[in-house]
């Protein structure tokens, strides 16, 4: 059986005495079971102090919103994927839509920042998703392919055990608007098929697959009930404790 996982991604967001107070609330909450793998995925200058909290608690973990393409050296500004590593960090957010849009990430470079992860133990967040005209001219399906066999798909199968994959819609990013539970769970299915494809069904069975996009308290018991929704990436709702908390006990 998969296992169910929450996602905080903060983005650019937060003090330092507002990460702090959140990472405390939420790891202190005496409401949370056991059973559900929760991950803070704070700016690099927070990932330090959330990574040691989160290694005396189990369940918790933390993820970094992004890592250098570049393995070392003189690359001013950038941190490195072992750096990360060496924080115990578990996971690394890779494909982002805002950083494909913001930051110029090509499928180039997103593979050699996957190569960086997973050179040093670091599992992958991988997101796609479609924006709101491919989806209205029904390329959504298309498009994922595409993102996929770009990337992911060249990995070899002891490598694709360290991915999960996070479907985030564009146009539901900070939008309000959230992919409906038989549209999530539609694509989660393709997307599913396409690892049966590409690997076997036994990879395909065990892949975590992740929904993003305007996921709340109010939505995610919902999504999180379909059969291919093993958990969320959650943007602006994993920056309030209550919200957050909610969420993560919603399967
Ligand atoms: P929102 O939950 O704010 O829509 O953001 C989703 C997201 O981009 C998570 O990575």
């Amino acid at each position: 059986m998969r296992k169910k996982i929450v996602v905080g991604n903060w983005k650019m967001n937060l003090s330092r005495k507002e990460a702090d107070d959140l990472v405390r609330e939420i790891s202190q909450s005496t409401s949370l079971d056991n059973n559900t793998e929760i991950v803070f995925a704070p700016p690099f200058i927070y990932l330090d102090s959330v990574s040691s909290v989160c290694l005396n608690r189990q369940f918790f973990s933390t993820a970094a919103q992004n890592c250098s393409s570049y393995s070392n050296g003189a690359y001013t500004g950038e941190i490195s994927a072992q750096m990360i590593d060496s924080l115990e960090v578990k996971y690394v957010i890779i494909g982002h839509s805002e950083r494909r849009q913001n930051f110029n990430e090509t499928d180039k470079v997103l593979n050699l920042k996957m190569n960086q992860a997973l050179k040093n133990n670091l599992n992958v967040i991988f997101c796609c998703g479609e924006d709101i005209n491919q989806r209205e001219a029904n390329q959504h399906f298309d498009i994922i392919e595409k993102q996929l066999s770009s990337t992911i798909f060249k990995l070899d199968i002891h490598n694709f055990k360290d991915i999960i994959i996070a479907y985030e819609p564009i146009w539901a990013i900070g939008t309000g608007k959230t992919a409906s539970s038989d549209q999530a769970q539609e694509m989660h299915s393709f997307i599913r098929s396409l690892i049966d494809k590409r690997y076997d069904n036994k990879t395909g069975s065990l892949t975590l697959l992740l929904y993003g996009g305007s996921c709340n308290a109010s939505n995610a018991y919902e999504l999180f009930s379909k059969e291919d929704i093993d958990g969320g990436l959650i943007g602006g709702a994993s920056l309030n404790s209550s919200d957050f908390i909610s969420i993560i006990k919603s399967f």
